[in-house]
C-alpha cells in the first residue's frame, strides 16, 4: 500500500470499514424507477464491478455516487458520514471521482493541460509550462502510464484517453474510481492495459467501481461483483463465489445461450466486393470478397481501421483509390446516395453521432429509413406506431412507457433500433460496425440471431469486430487488420478461439 490513501485522509488505511456506504437509494425518471432501494458498500483497495442488463441501473448508480443525479431517497455515507444529495463538486471533493463511457478530456488540449486543467502552475500571474509538463509527467508515470504528455489529447486512442482521464483524477485527489464500461469495444491489448492500470490502483488502496457486460473480464479482475436487475440489488458477493453461468442467471433471471448455429452454405455469387481500398495509412489496400449468405468479419482494435471502412463504403468519405461492387454492379465512392441505391448498409458503431436522431421517439428513429415513410406519409401517428410496433417486437426493443426519446434508451435498446432501422430496408449487402458494443449478454444473443438470420436470408454481411469471440461466433471468414493492413485471414471452422488470439491478436486470452 502506498502513501497516497494513508496520508489522504486518514481514513484510507483502514480496509475493513466501507470507505462508501449506500443505503435504501431510489431514483425514477418522470415516475419511472431506475433504482429502488440499493446498497452498496464500497471498500478501499478492491474492485467493485457492477453488473447488469441494458437499462438494470448501473449508470444511473454510479451517477447518483458521483453527484450528477440526486437520489429521490435513501442515504449515502462516505467515511462514515452522512453525505446525502451529493453535487459533483462534493463528490469529488471528498475524492469520488466519476469517468464516464464517453471520453471528457478537451480534444484540442495537449494531454498535460488536460490532466492540469484547473490546477495550472502559474509563475508570476503567466503558466508554467516546464511545471506543467512535468508534473503532468509525474502524474502518469506515478501510474505507470507511458504516454507523451505534449500530445494533443485528440491524436490518442480511447484506451490512451481513459489512461489520461484516470491519470488526471488520481491527480486531484481521486480515492473512489468509478469507470463505466472502459473497455467497452477495445481490442484485447488495449483492454488488458486498461485492466492492468486497474489492478494498479486498486493495489494502491484506491476503490475502484468498475462497470462491464463482459463476463469473463468480470470474473477475472473483480474482487466483488453486485448484480442490478431492473433497478434493484439482486445478488452482491465476492467475485470468486460466481461462475459465469450464475452471473447471467441473476442479470438476465434466466439462461442466455447462444451458439453458433448452422446456416444454410452462402453462394456462389459474390454480394460485396472491395478491391484494394486505400485512404492513407487507416486502409492499405484492403481486399475482400462477400458471398450472399456469407459473414466475413474484420477483426483488429476498434477505432482502427473500421470507422474509416465505414466512411468510406457508406460515402462519406472518398477513398484514394479502391473499387466497390455491389451485386456486381460497380458503385461510385465518396458520394452517400450511391451507396444508399447500390443495396449496401452501412450500420456505424458510433451510434450517438452517426446513427440515431436522439430527440426523435423510438417509433420515428425506427421508420427514418424507410421510403414509405416519408412517400406515403407514414408519419401520421397511428400508422407509424402500427408498423414500427412490428420491428420493434422483431429486434425486441424494450422501452418503459410509450414512445420516449431513443436518446433516453439504455445502450442496448438503442443498438437495436439502429439495427432494425437499417436491417429492415431489404438489404443487398451490409456493413456493421461492433454491432454489440454496450450490449448486455441477452441482447448480444438477440443481435447475433438477427445477424444468422440477416445471412440465412443471403444478405452478404461485412462485420468489423473489436471482438475475437463475436467473429468466431458469427463468421465463415475473418480478416484480421492491423494498422490498416489485413495481416492474416482465417476460416473460422479450421481455427479455435484462443490460436485466432495467440496467433493473430498477439495477445494473451482475458
Ligand atoms: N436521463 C434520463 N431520463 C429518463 N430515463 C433515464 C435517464 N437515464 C436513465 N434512464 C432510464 O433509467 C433506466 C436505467 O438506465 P441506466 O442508464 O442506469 O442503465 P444501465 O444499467 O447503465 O444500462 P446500459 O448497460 O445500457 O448502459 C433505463 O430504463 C433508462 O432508460
Ligand atoms: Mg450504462
Amino acid at each position: 500500500m502506498t502513501g497516497r490513501t494513508e496520508t489522504g485522509t486518514g481514513h484510507g488505511a483502514d480496509r475493513s470499514a466501507p470507505l462508501v456506504r449506500v443505503r435504501g437509494v431510489t431514483k425514477g425518471f418522470g415516475g419511472v424507477a431506475a433504482l429502488k432501494d440499493v446498497d452498496l458498500d464500497l471498500y478501499p483497495g478492491e474492485i467493485h464491478a457492477l453488473m447488469g442488463m441494458n437499462g438494470a441501473g448501473k449508470s444511473t448508480l454510479v451517477q447518483v455516487l458521483s453527484g450528477v443525479h440526486q437520489a429521490d431517497g435513501g442515504s449515502i455515507g462516505v467515511d462514515g458520514h452522512d453525505r446525502s444529495g451529493l453535487t459533483v463538486r462534493k463528490a469529488r471533493h471528498l475524492g469520488i471521482a466519476f469517468v464516464p463511457q464517453r471520453r471528457e478530456l478537451v480534444m484540442g488540449l495537449s494531454v498535460a493541460e488536460n490532466i492540469m486543467l484547473g490546477d495550472l502552475p502559474r509563475r508570476g500571474g503567466f503558466v508554467s509550462r516546464p511545471q506543467m509538463l512535468s508534473r503532468a509527467r509525474e502524474a502518469l508515470a506515478g501510474l505507470g502510464i507511458e504516454i507523451d504528455v505534449r500530445r494533443t489529447a485528440g491524436e490518442l486512442t480511447v484506451a490512451e484517453q481513459t489512461m489520461v482521464e484516470v491519470a488526471r483524477e488520481v491527480r486531484r485527489g481521486g480515492r473512489v474510481l468509478i469507470l463505466d464500461e472502459p473497455t467497452a469495444c477495445l481490442g484485447a491489448e488495449a483492454a488488458g492495459r486498461i485492466r492492468t492500470l486497474v489492478r494498479r490502483l486498486r493495489d494502491e488502496g484506491v476503490a475502484v467501481v468498475y462497470i462491464s457486460h463482459y463476463i469473463d473480464e468480470v470474473l477475472g479482475l473483480a474482487d466483488r461483483v453486485t448484480v442490478l436487475r431492473d433497478g434493484r440489488v439482486v445478488r452482491s458477493a465476492p467475485a470468486d463465489g460466481f461462475d459465469a453461468g450464475e452471473l447471467v442467471r441473476a442479470m438476465a433471471g434466466r439462461d442466455v445461450v447462444s451458439h453458433r448455429p448452422e446456416r444454410p452454405a452462402p453462394a456462389d455469387e459474390i454480394g460485396l466486393a472491395i478491391r484494394g481500398l486505400t485512404h492513407g495509412r487507416s486502409i492499405r489496400d484492403f481486399t475482400a470478397q462477400v458471398r450472399k449468405g456469407e459473414v466475413v468479419a474484420v477483426l483488429g482494435p476498434a477505432g482502427d481501421a473500421q470507422s474509416y471502412l465505414f466512411d468510406l463504403l457508406s460515402g462519406r468519405r472518398r477513398p484514394l483509390s479502391g473499387e466497390l461492387h455491389v451485386d456486381a454492379t460497380p458503385v461510385p465512392m465518396g458520394r452517400v446516395p450511391a451507396s444508399l441505391g447500390s443495396g449496401l448498409r452501412c450500420v456505424t458503431g458510433d451510434r450517438r453521432a452517426l446513427g440515431l436522431v436522439p430527440g426523435l421517439s423510438v417509433d420515428e428513429n425506427l421508420m427514418l429509413a424507410d421510403d414509405r415513410f416519408h412517400r406515403r406519409r407514414l408519419h401520421r401517428r397511428g400508422e407509424l406506431a402500427r408498423r414500427s410496433a412490428a420491428r420493434r417486437k422483431d429486434y425486441g426493443v424494450v422501452t418503459l412507457g410509450g414512445d420516449p426519446p431513443v436518446g433516453s434508451l439504455s445502450g442496448g435498446n438503442q443498438q437495436k433500433v439502429l439495427l432494425a432501422k437499417w436491417l429492415e430496408t431489404a438489404p443487398t449487402a451490409c456493413f456493421l460496425e461492433d454491432p454489440t458494443n454496450g450490449v448486455d449478454v441477452a441482447a448480444v444473443a438477440d443481435i447475433h440471431t438477427l445477424i444468422d438470420a440477416l445471412a440465412a436470408r443471403g444478405v452478404a454481411v461485412l462485420l468489423a469486430s473489436s471482438s475475437a469471440e463475436e467473429a468466431m461466433r458469427l463468421a465463415d471468414r475473418i480478416l484480421v487488420v492491423r494498422a490498416g493492413r489485413t495481416v492474416a485471414e482465417y476460416d473460422t471452422t479450421a481455427i479455435t478461439r484462443d490460436e485466432l488470439v495467440a496467433t493473430a491478436l498477439g495477445g494473451a486470452p482475458q
